[in-house]
Order: C-alpha cells, then sequence, then structure tokens
C-alpha cells in the first residue's frame, strides 16, 4: 500500500513509520520545516524510546520518505492517515478542527483515482460528516471514502503500543474502505489484534470514550488517596485490593499530582462540550475535569504543608517535568501547576528532567534548569518528584541529604518505600499513604 501521513508528531511519526516497517510504501508529511529536515538529517523532533532506529532502518530500506509538500505527496497514494493537532479551542474548549479542515482539503483538492482519507487526530462525533462535506465541495469529482480510525498508542511505549495494540478500531460507511483497510492492517491482524469495525460515528466517539474513562479511573483513585490519608488507610493497598477484580482491572489505579499530557485534559474537555450540544451531559465527565484541575494546585498546596506552610525563599528541588515518563511531551504536565503554586508562595525552584527541559523552558519561566538531579537538590530544602523517571527511583538518599538545608521528600508517584526514606533521615510525604 502506498500510505501518506500528514502530520509527522508523536502520533503521525510513529504510525508512519510503524506502517512502513510492516512492509508499506509511506511518505510522512509535515508542514514544519524544521521537523523534516531534522528527520531528513536521522535526527528525531521528539523523544520516543526506539523511534530513531526504526527510523533509520526504513530509510535506509527506501520504504520512508519525508516531505512538507502534501500536493506531491497525496496524488499517488491509497490511503492518506490525518494525524495533525486538535488542541482546545481557546475560549470554550471545543476541539480546534482547524487543522484538520486544513488538511481534508488539500488532500481532496490533489488526490488522484479512489483514495482512502483515514482520521487518525482525536476528532469530535460527526468530524467524518464534516471532512467528507469538505473534501466534496473541494474537490467534487474527486473519488475518496473518509474513515475514521483512532489512535490509541500511549507516548513513551508508542511503538510497542503501535505494534501490539489491544485492539484497532475503523469506522467506516463506505464498504469500499474495507479492503484497503484491513489491507493496511493486515499485519497486526496476522499477530491476532483484533481489527473492529463499526460506523463512523461510533469510532470517533469510541476514542473519548476511552479516555474519559481512563481520566475518571485515574481521577477516582486520586479522590480514594486523599480520603486514605484522613482516615489512615494505604492507597496502594486499596488499589491492589480493587485492581485484583477482573471487573476492574489493576491499570490506571495509581494515585499521583493528577492526569495531564496532550490527550486526557483535552479530550476529556471536548467530550463534555460535544456532550452539552447534544443535549446528553456527561457528568462524571464534568466532574472528573473539575477533580483533576484543582488537584494539580493542591499538589502545590501539599509541598508547602510539608515546608510547615511556608516556602517562601525556599529552594525547591523538582524532580521530573513532563507527564509522565520516557517523552518530552510537556503539554499539560501536572509540573506546570505545581511549579507555579510554589512560585506564587515564594519558593525558588530548581528543576531536572531527562528529557522535557527544552519544551519546559518554553511553558514555564524563572526557575534554574540544572543539569542533573543532584544539582537540584544541593542546598534545597524538599525535593519533589514530580515524573517517576527510573533515574529518581534510586537516588543516593545519604548523598542528597548531606546536600539539602532540610531533609524532605515530597514524592507524588509514591515510588518510595516511606520507611526505607524515613530509615534516612527524611520526612517523607507520599500520596494517600498512612
Ligand atoms: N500524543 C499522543 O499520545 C496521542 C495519542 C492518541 C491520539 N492522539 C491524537 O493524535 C493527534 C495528533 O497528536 P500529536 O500528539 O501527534 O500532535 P503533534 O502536535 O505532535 O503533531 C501534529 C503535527 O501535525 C503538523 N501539521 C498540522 N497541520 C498540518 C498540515 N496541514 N499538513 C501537514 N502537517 C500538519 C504539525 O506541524 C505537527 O507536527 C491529535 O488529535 C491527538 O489528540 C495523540
Amino acid at each position: 500500500m502506498r500510505i501518506t501521513m500528514i502530520g509527522s508528531g508523536y502520533v503521525g511519526l510513529v504510525s508512519g513509520v510503524c506502517f512502513a516497517d510492516f512492509g508499506h510504501d509511506v511518505i510522512c508529511v509535515d508542514k514544519d520545516k524544521s521537523k523534516i529536515d531534522a528527520l531528513e538529517k536521522g535526527v528525531m523532533p521528539i523523544y520516543e524510546p526506539g523511534l530513531d532506529q526504526i527510523v533509520a532502518d526504513n530509510v535506509k530500506a527506501g520504504r520512508l520518505t519525508f516531505s512538507t509538500d502534501v500536493a506531491n505527496s497525496v496524488k499517488d497514494a491509497d490511503v492518506v492517515f490525518i494525524a495533525v493537532g486538535t488542541p482546545s479551542r481557546r475560549g470554550d474548549g471545543h476541539a480546534d478542527l482547524s487543522y484538520v479542515y486544513a488538511a481534508a482539503k488539500e488532500i481532496a483538492q490533489h488526490c488522484t483515482g479512489f483514495t482512502v482519507v483515514v482520521t487518525k487526530s482525536t476528532v469530535p462525533v460527526g468530524t467524518g460528516d464534516e471532512v467528507e462535506r469538505i473534501v466534496k465541495e473541494a474537490n467534487p469529482g474527486a473519488d475518496i471514502a473518509v474513515v475514521s480510525n483512532p489512535e490509541f498508542l500511549r507516548e513513551g511505549a508508542a511503538i510497542e503500543d503501535f505494534k501490539r495494540p489491544d485492539r484497532i478500531v475503523i469506522g467506516l460507511d463506505d464498504d469500499r474502505a474495507r479492503g484497503v483497510m484491513t489491507e493496511v492492517y493486515r499485519p497486526l491482524y496476522l499477530n491476532q489484534a483484533p481489527l473492529l469495525f463499526t460506523a463512523r460515528r461510533t469510532s470517533e466517539l469510541i476514542k473519548y470514550a476511552a479516555n474519559g474513562f481512563l481520566a475518571m479511573k485515574i481521577t477516582f483513585i486520586n479522590e480514594i488517596a486523599d480520603l486514605c490519608e484522613k482516615v489512615g488507610a494505604n492507597v496502594q493497598d486499596v488499589s491492589r485490593g480493587i485492581g485484583l477484580d477482573g471487573r476492574i482491572g489493576a491499570k490506571f489505579l495509581h494515585a499521583g499530582p493528577g492526569y495531564g499530557g496532550s490527550c486526557f485534559p483535552k479530550d476529556t474537555l471536548a467530550l463534555a462540550k460535544t456532550a452539552q450540544d447534544h443535549e446528553s451531559p456527561v457528568r462524571l465527565i464534568e466532574t472528573t475535569i473539575s477533580i483533576n484541575d484543582n488537584r494539580k494546585r493542591a499538589m502545590g498546596r501539599k509541598v508547602i504543608a510539608a515546608l510547615d506552610g511556608d516556602v517562601r525563599s525556599k529552594k525547591i528541588a523538582v524532580l521530573g517535568l513532563t507527564f509522565k515518563p520516557n517523552t518530552d511531551d510537556m503539554r499539560d504536565s501536572p509540573a506546570i501547576a505545581v511549579i507555579q503554586t510554589l512560585q506564587d508562595s515564594g519558593a525558588t525552584i530548581a528543576a531536572y528532567d531527562p528529557e522535557g527541559m527544552e519544551n519546559a523552558k518554553k511553558l514555564i519561566e524563572g526557575i534554574e534548569y540544572v543539569a542533573g538531579p543532584y544539582e537540584a537538590i544541593a542546598d534545597a530544602d524538599a525535593i519533589v518528584i514530580v515524573t517517576e523517571w527510573n533515574q529518581f527511583r534510586a537516588l543516593d538518599l545519604p548523598r542528597a541529604k548531606g546536600m539539602m538545608k532540610n531533609p524532605v521528600l515530597v514524592d507524588l508517584r509514591n515510588i518510595y518505600r516511606p520507611a526505607e526514606v524515613a530509615k534516612h533521615g527524611f520526612a517523607y510525604h507520599g500520596i494517600g499513604l498512612q
């Protein structure tokens, strides 16, 4: 299959490269020339474990090329994926679909022969209908089937998730696209990944329902963690105790500083807005959004409380800035609100993140970015672990204590055993622990 991927960000690049790895001929397109220039030089524009190798292999094999030119890249394609951003629209929180619509128009104007246009971006229910309308308007003679194929990969484990998905959801109303999509995913289908065909609107909603449910699950355990602190229970044991129940499942039951990232915050908001527009509000999701928003600043206040209510002129070492480990993605990371809360109360911040500091610098100002965890810890009054990167899991606690003004460890990811940390003379504050 000749596949063109419009948008070469976290999703488009990983998907395009994996399709090439399956044996398809793939062109990854992006309007951002700096990304394409970097890719052509073998430099990855994002951090994703294993991506550089699989890109290099497929470029070498002649199956993967890059371009900034949509027109030329779509003209011979059998399938064109749209994997552009759908951020929250300023003002009302609806998904901003302008990039999707612009891409659809350009594809329609330049494709030739029967072409399947697949929306991989996360888009509200009904977007496929609008894409179809735009395509017909832009090129009434074009022979196009519009398909929905939401993506469920996780940053940090994106290649593994793409190649071994729990399921592949394909929404289509034009049966001619069925065979083409089956062919696109045939290598995965052979590996037993279930291909779930639905109507297009259903497929669009599946993506939001999945993200809404997972965001709700995280928020549920976060509230239970708060209750644990009040009643003297342990949230890790509660998680285990409920997660072993097959009806509940153990994943997404880790209490923490609230969900962030490029998907859950914007997708829960877009779901709530879509549901309101259809006069069928999803109140569980609305409440989830509000609890999670409050939680991020509450985590800043938790750090202040750990320092007896006063952080003015105190130095806080923040370890981890990205919304989760193994990515450089800072979009909506809880670290932003935690740091702002501390700055508002007069603290000075020294922060370290293995991959996220370049992106963080564009979002968080007025803090010191340092070269490693111990540079942050030197002379600090407290350490705050915001992201559970592996390298923070085994800090040299005696060394850290010797460097600090005040041995306080606030562990917003529960990666340490409280007794172990206390043994080294630290005051330890986890989430939802006795
Ligand atoms: N990041 C994730 O983990 C994830 C997971 C599942 C789904 N999604 C969804 O996938 C979509 C893309 O997310 P992302 O994180 O990859 O975004 P991203 O911002 O990393 O990448 C989008 C890319 O599209 C490019 N672009 C925009 N308009 C273009 C056009 N007309 N032609 C060519 N390129 C264009 C941008 O320059 C950018 O590089 C979103 O809808 C998102 O919700 C993301």
